[in-house]
């Protein structure tokens, strides 16, 4: 039958979705899906237009436009100080969603386990089940978010294939540190374990800290996918545009399947971000511009009932109401959304149990007079 053919018999519309839907029905603000509500850089927006007219509009070559892979070579150099082939280890994917599907797509098959930390970005575990893989889920400790590796360690075993990371990380808010990548090398060592980085907010860390990127731990990135999204770095998610960086025998098999899925990545937005990063790194900016907005967003809700638990990246805020309701996360927030009119996203929602800690995530991604008539709801809840 038809019907009994889904590979996804589980898995429905998304969360982002149905928050954003009820927040449009509702008329709310909507603190829910992660997006910025103001422009991209001029600069950048010109380039794209320059780029069309000049009739950079046919298809660019597989692995993506060959300017665009040189000035992330160097901006890799500058920032992490490795060396990447352009010719063998970067990809231009169509966004970091599909770098992660293929990464996982290529190197999944049928029964091998992926171990994923949840709270979770919700497309690891689908594309894990696509291929056939089975997701091997581990609760990031409560309200640390931290890795417990002694978990990691058990759940290791021959059929274990991958691992996949988010630092920083969507929506724990939380950044790895040196000592869990030490972890992560020393449980992989010696196996033929992958490791999926997703970080796509590698800019988006707080506090003086530093992104600790597979790309600095020569061991790990034998093993690794490093996944990246410029529509994080530029402001532009609604651009689909992202990167994959591998060895070269991982990514000679991203490539295979990459060539048949996407093939290739809009053209000229490849040469406008090329050409805008050869005249500027204000990706540099990005940490001190989101913490200033963390630290507005928690200056206001200080009086308020929520409680913030600490958010060392991403441009997420998560609150604990525990304070103010009994109620389910999922049933809080759409009351929320319908009756306060701001709304959120349920935490709960991005693990496989449906684990609940009555915490609700906020994107801090928007302009201040939003975040001011967000914070000013929630002040009255
Ligand atoms: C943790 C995480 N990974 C990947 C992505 C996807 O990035 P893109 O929009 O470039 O596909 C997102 C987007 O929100 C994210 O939060």
């Amino acid at each position: 039958m038809l019907s009994n053919r889904s590979k996804l018999p589980k898995v429905g519309t998304t969360i982002f979705s149905v928050m954003s839907a009820l927040a449009n029905e509702y008329q709310a603000i909507n603190l829910s899906q992660g997006f910025p509500n103001y422009s991209c850089n001029e600069r950048l927006k010109n380039l794209v237009h320059e780029f069309i007219q000049k009739d950079y509009n046919q298809y660019a070559p597989m692995p993506g436009v060959l300017e665009l892979r040189q000035a992330l070579a160097q901006k890799i150099k500058k920032l992490y100080n490795t060396e990447i082939d352009i010719q063998e280890e970067i990809t231009i994917t169509a966004g970091g969603t599909q770098a992660i599907f293929t990464a996982i797509n290529c190197s999944i098959k049928e029964g091998d386990e992926v171990i994923i930390f949840e709270p979770a970005y919700d497309c690891y575990a689908p594309a894990i089940l696509l291929s056939g893989g089975i997701p091997k889920y581990i609760e990031l400790e409560y309200p640390t978010y931290e890795i417990n590796w002694k978990h990691v360690a058990k759940l290791i075993n021959t059929r274990t294939k991958m691992i996949i990371i988010n630092n920083p990380n969507n929506p724990a808010t939380k950044i790895l540190k040196r000592e869990d990548l030490l972890m992560l090398e020393k449980l992989t060592s010696g196996t033929d374990i992958i490791i999926l980085s997703d970080e796509v907010y590698e800019h988006l860390v707080y506090d003086k800290k530093t992104h600790e990127s597979i790309l600095k731990y020569p061991k790990l990135m034998e093993r690794s996918f490093i996944c990246y999204s410029f529509g994080k770095s530029y402001h532009v998610t609604g651009w689909k545009i992202g990167y994959c960086i591998a060895a070269a025998p991982l990514m000679r098999e991203f490539r295979k399947a990459h060539q048949f899925n996407v093939f290739s990545v809009n053209t000229p937005i490849q040469y406008a971000i090329a050409a805008y990063m050869n005249e500027s790194d204000d990706y540099l900016d990005l940490a001190k511009f989101y913490e200033e907005k963390r630290n507005y967003f928690l200056k206001g809700i200080g009086q308020s009932r929520f409680k913030p638990i600490a958010c060392e990246g991403s441009y997420f805020q998560l609150l604990s109401y525990e304070n103010i309701s009994e109620e389910k996360d999922l049933d809080f927030a759409k009351r929320l959304t319908i009756e306060n009119k701001i709304a959120s996203i349920p935490l709960s929602s991005f693990y496989s149990k449906g684990t609940d800690h009555k915490v609700l995530r906020f994107c801090f991604a928007k302009t201040n007079d939003l975040l001011d008539k967000g914070l000013e709801i929630l002040n009255k809840i």
